[in-house]
C-alpha cells in the first residue's frame, strides 16, 4: 500500500492535502476525539468553542485558550509535518488545507498552505475582527487597545463562517488535485470534511492516512494506509 501511495504522488502533478489533529497527536497535541485531558475533562470542544460561550462566560474561553496556546508553544513538529514540507517542495501544484490551529504546519516549513479554522497563536478584536499584536493588563479577556472590545483568539468557532479567501483556494484546489491526501483528520466537521469527496467527484485518488479507519469511507480511487501519521508520511514521502 505505501509503495501504491508513493507511486501515486510519484505521478502528480497537482496534489492538495487535508489535515486535521492526528498530525499534531504526536507532537503531544490532543486531538478533539481523545478525552481532554486536565483542567478542561469536564468540558466539550464544541461548548467551548463558541461564540455563545464566549459571550456567556469570556473570562473562561480566554483563560482555555491561553492553556492551549501556551501548550502549543512548547510542542515542535513532527516527521509528519516534516514530510509534508519536504512534499510540498517536490510537487508543482500543491497545496496543504489544515484544519489545525497550532501552527505546526508553518513551523514544519509548508508554505502553500491555508489554515481553515484559524490560528490559535493569533489574537483579535471581537468587534471588527482586526488582528492585535499585544495588549495590557489583567482582565481576562484583555480590551481591545483600540477600541475596548473584549479580545478573542483568532479562530473559527462553532457556527461561524470559515474565511472566505483560503476556503476558495481549498475548493479549488480540491478540484484539480489528481492526489487527495487526507491525514489524521475524523472528517467529521464541514465544510472541510467534504473536500477529499469533491477531489475524487473530480476524478482524483483519495489516500487516507490515519491511525483507525473507523468511520472512514473506502471504495474505488480511495487508498487507506493505517497507521501513525509520524510514521506512515515519512515513508510516502
Ligand atoms: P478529531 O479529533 O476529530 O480526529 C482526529 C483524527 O486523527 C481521528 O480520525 C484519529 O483516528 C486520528 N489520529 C489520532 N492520532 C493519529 C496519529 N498519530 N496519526 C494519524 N491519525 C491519528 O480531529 P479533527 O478531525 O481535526 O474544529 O477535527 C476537525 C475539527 O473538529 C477541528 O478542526 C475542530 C474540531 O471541533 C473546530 O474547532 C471548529
Amino acid at each position: 500500500m505505501i509503495d501504491t501511495a508513493r507511486r501515486l504522488l510519484l505521478e502528480a502533478r497537482r496534489v492538495a492535502v487535508l489535515t486535521g489533529a492526528g498530525i499534531s497527536a504526536e507532537s503531544g497535541i490532543p486531538t478533539f476525539r481523545d478525552a481532554m485531558s486536565g483542567l478542561w475533562a469536564r468540558y466539550n470542544p464544541e461548548e467551548l468553542a463558541t461564540p455563545e460561550a464566549f459571550a456567556r462566560n469570556p473570562g473562561l474561553i480566554w483563560d482555555w485558550y491561553a492553556e492551549r496556546r501556551m501548550k502549543v508553544a512548547s510542542c515542535a513538529p513532527n516527521p509528519g509535518h516534516l514530510a509534508l514540507a519536504e512534499l510540498e517542495r517536490r510537487v508543482p501544484e500543491f497545496l496543504l488545507i489544515t484544519q489545525n490551529v497550532d501552527g505546526l504546519h508553518a513551523a514544519a516549513g509548508s508554505r502553500r498552505m491555508v489554515e481553515l479554522h484559524g490560528n490559535i497563536r493569533r489574537v483579535k478584536c471581537s468587534r471588527d475582527g482586526e488582528p492585535v499584536e499585544s495588549w495590557s493588563g489583567d482582565d481576562r479577556p484583555p480590551p481591545c487597545p483600540r477600541c475596548g472590545a473584549p479580545l478573542r483568539p483568532d479562530v473559527v468557532w462553532f457556527g461561524e463562517m470559515l474565511p472566505e479567501e483560503e476556503f476558495t483556494r481549498a475548493t479549488e484546489a480540491a478540484r484539480s488535485a489528481e492526489i487527495f491526501l487526507s491525514v489524521g483528520t475524523s472528517n467529521l466537521v464541514e465544510p472541510a470534511a467534504s473536500l477529499p469527496w469533491l477531489a475524487h467527484r473530480h476524478g482524483a485518488k483519495v489516500i487516507v492516512i490515519n491511525s483507525s479507519m473507523e468511520g472512514q469511507r473506502s471504495g474505488d480511487g480511495i487508498l487507506q494506509l493505517t497507521g501513525l501519521a509520524g510514521e506512515l508520511l515519512p515513508k510516502v514521502v
